[in-house]
């Protein structure tokens, strides 16, 4: 699904930002990256949505070989991934409900199944009521909550969440990783960074944790090791 082998990057030639980082995570694993503040998190999950190159090394995300594609190819590929990250673009003039939608209807889905799904998603969000309003109206934790309908409207095989939680209350950020969780459990690999260590120890599940750019701990598939 995933594997990273010897992968470096270097935004300037004196620290590299990730040195020699080996990683594999399998189909339907659910991994926080976690680690303090400029060990390399960010980087990483912008090497595996491919819109970082590495350095070196070899990059394959759901059997691509990222360092090969093209840049069209690059662009479906992060189509098909969910990002849900803080520098999320919403578009100003359309409705919270026509950016969700919007997302599903350049893949295909007509409007109206388009429009039902990103209701939905924005209902469980607890953001129904306010699906007609355009983000410039919202709040900041409510148009993140937009941002994480959005990514996740394509039902995606790989979420890749950056922080995704940060800036939420906490009734939001518990309805926000509900949502990762049950699209964890319809199959979809999951990776999110976080340096909040209560987060990544939340449930259970493997942790990676970084520091200066290496992985000093992979982290176990713990649901397996209990068995
Ligand atoms: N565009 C960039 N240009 C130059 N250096 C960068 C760039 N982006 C990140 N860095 C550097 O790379 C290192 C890793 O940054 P990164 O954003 O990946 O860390 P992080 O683990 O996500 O940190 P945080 O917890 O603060 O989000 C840092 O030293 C940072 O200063
Ligand atoms: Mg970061």
């Amino acid at each position: 699904m995933i594997r990273l082998a010897g992968v470096s990057k270097l935004y300037s030639p004196e620290s590299p930002a990730l040195a020699d980082v080996n990683l594999d995570i399998d189909r339907g694993e659910f991994v926080f990256l976690n680690g303090p503040t400029g060990a390399g998190k960010t980087t990483l999950l912008k090497i595996l949505f491919g819109g970082v190159r590495a350095s070196a090394g070899d990059v394959l995300v759901l059997g691509r070989d990222l360092r090969r594609l093209s840049s069209r190819a690059l662009a479906a590929h992060r189509r098909a991934l969910g990002l849900v990250c803080q520098e999320f673009k919403l578009l100003p003039s359309m409705t919270a409900l026509d950016n969700v939608a919007l997302a599903a209807e350049v893949t295909g889905v007509s409007a109206r199944e388009s429009r039902r799904r990103a209701a939905a998603l924005l209902e469980d969000l607890g953001l129904g009521a306010k699906r007609h309003a355009k983000p410039p109206m919202l709040s900041a934790g409510e148009r993140q909550k937009v941002a994480v309908a959005r990514a996740l409207v394509n039902d995606p095989s790989l979420i890749l969440g950056d922080e995704p939680t940060e800036n939420l209350d906490a009734a939001t950020a518990d309805a926000t990783m509900s949502l990762i969780e049950r699209a964890h459990e319809r199959g979809a690999t999951v990776v999110i960074a976080t340096h909040d260590a209560a987060l990544a120890g939340r449930s259970g599940q493997r942790v990676v944790l970084l520091e200066h750019g290496r992985v000093v701990e992979p982290g176990a598939r713990l649901r397996e090791a209990a068995l």
